[in-house]
């Protein structure tokens, strides 16, 4: 089959965008060719020549020359608002915008479908990795059981850092951002919040469930504390910060996103630095494992570059789990094993929101329990003001359903 031409319209050249412009240079088979290149910043030094670039967008979507729209600008907004424009103009869009994806899921599936146009976003989940296209098409048929992973590239640099280096938090974040790997804006990374959009758009895919992003509960990296820490180098273990997503035979669908201790049986265990980790588990493979880099110029275009080349045969994603319409709904009644690091006056109280408590420890002015908890009592516990805690899962119980203890307070 022959390729098509493709003449690309590109937004953003920042670290990705200026990645696939030389990239592209690196792949003449490929038949596609960037014609202009949206940026938004007049006064910024660029590496090619200012008759590359425009400032309007419409200079860009106007051009019935260019056929495909490649967005890789850092603002979630100025995205939607190109690709949705591009869609309607019935332009093929490649996107590695996660956040975009993610709060606007039905509105850009519905667009595809009325315009008859793809829209391709591999880059947006674990960068490099090929996981988007795998849970589409390769587990159609396979009972996909469960996804879990490192789908963060910024904050496994930096629990990395902190960790193995002993580097401040802050000294690791920098240099996160010095490479390319952070968001623009930290707390996207830091909070747990890129890998919840992540794992919105992994559940799509995975689970034909499309949720919104309020539905998954996510605590990012940011109140890590040197206790927990502590109690993870003394029993020989890491933290990482794990995307998961599990669903019961009943169709209660569970996601969320946690700094998780694991061992070193763990897979994840050795997934270091910028690099991302998932494990999926189905009913008849039993379990399979990604690994790739999770961020950067080079391995996010080469992501953005498949998809192009995608579109130069025509694929598109179907969305076949999600028009199969089975039922599939978000459980928050299951059992998560945890710790919890919290002030020493708050241990009693806390106490009570636990099904059951395995191990209590306090000193002069801090403490911890581990035990298990429902994830419904973990979010009350988390909204709870004064937040100087920390959750760290030890395992989730994946298979039944759990009755949550009522704190007494409550009843
Ligand atoms: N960096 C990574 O490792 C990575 C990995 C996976 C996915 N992504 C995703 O890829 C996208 C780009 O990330 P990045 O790291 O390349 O960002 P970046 O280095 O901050 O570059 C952002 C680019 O977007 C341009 N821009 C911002 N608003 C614009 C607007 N309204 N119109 C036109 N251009 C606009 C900027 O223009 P100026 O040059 O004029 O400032 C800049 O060129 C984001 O969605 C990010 O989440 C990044």
């Amino acid at each position: 089959m022959s390729r098509k031409q493709l003449n690309i319209g590109l937004f953003g050249f920042g670290c990705v965008g200026h990645g696939l412009y030389e990239v592209l240079q690196k792949t003449p088979a490929l038949r596609a060719t960037i014609k202009n290149i949206c940026v938004k910043d007049k006064n910024k030094e660029r590496e090619i020549g200012p008759e590359h670039f425009t400032f309007d967008k419409n200079d860009i979507l106007n051009d019935e020359s260019i056929n495909v729209i490649v967005e890789l600008i850092d603002d979630a907004d100025a995205a939607f608002e190109i690709v949705s424009a591009a869609l309607k103009k019935g332009k093929a869009v490649v996107s590695a915008n996660k956040k975009m994806v993610a709060e606007h899921f039905t509105e850009l599936l519905k667009l595809q479908k009325e315009y008859n146009v793809p829209l391709l976003y591999e880059a947006a989940a674990c960068a490099s990795m090929p996981i988007i296209r795998n849970l589409e098409e390769y587990y159609d048929n396979d009972l996909l059981e469960s996804i879990e992973g490192i789908v963060n590239g910024s904050t496994n640099y930096i629990l990395t850092k902190t960790f193995e280096e002993n580097l401040s938090y802050d000294e690791a974040l920098k240099q996160a951002q010095d490479k390319g790997f952070a968001e623009s804006n930290p707390i996207l990374d830091t909070g747990g919040f890129d890998a919840k959009y992540k794992l919105q758009i992994l559940v799509a895919h995975a689970f034909g469930y499309i949720a919104k992003p309020n539905d998954i509960f996510n605590i990012g990296i940011d109140n890590i504390g040197e206790l927990e820490l502590k109690y993870a180098r003394e029993k020989g273990l890491k933290i990482k910060l794990v995307a998961k997503a599990f669903k019961r035979e009943d169709g209660g669908l569970t996601a969320l996103v946690i700094p998780k201790f694991v061992s070193p049986e763990d897979r994840l265990y050795n997934v270091d630095d910028v690099f991302n980790g998932v494990i999926t588990k189905t009913g008849f493979a039993d379990t399979h494992f990604f690994v790739g880099k999770g961020a950067g110029a080079y391995p996010t275009a080469s992501a953005v570059l498949s998809d192009i080349s995608a579109l130069s045969y025509d694929y598109r994603y179907e969305y076949k789990k999600i028009y199969r319409e089975e039922n599939v709904f978000l459980a928050g009644d299951v059992a998560l094993k945890v710790l919890l690091r919290h002030k020493k006056e708050d241990a009693e109280n806390f106490k009570l929101y636990f099904n059951d408590i395995e191990e209590a420890y306090t000193n002069h002015d801090t403490g911890y329990l581990t035990g298990t908890i429902t994830l419904e009592n973990l979010k009350t516990l988390q909204s709870q003001n004064g937040g100087d805690r920390s959750f760290i899962l030890i395992q989730a119980v994946t298979e039944k359903k759990a009755e949550a203890t009522i704190p007494l307070e409550v009843v």
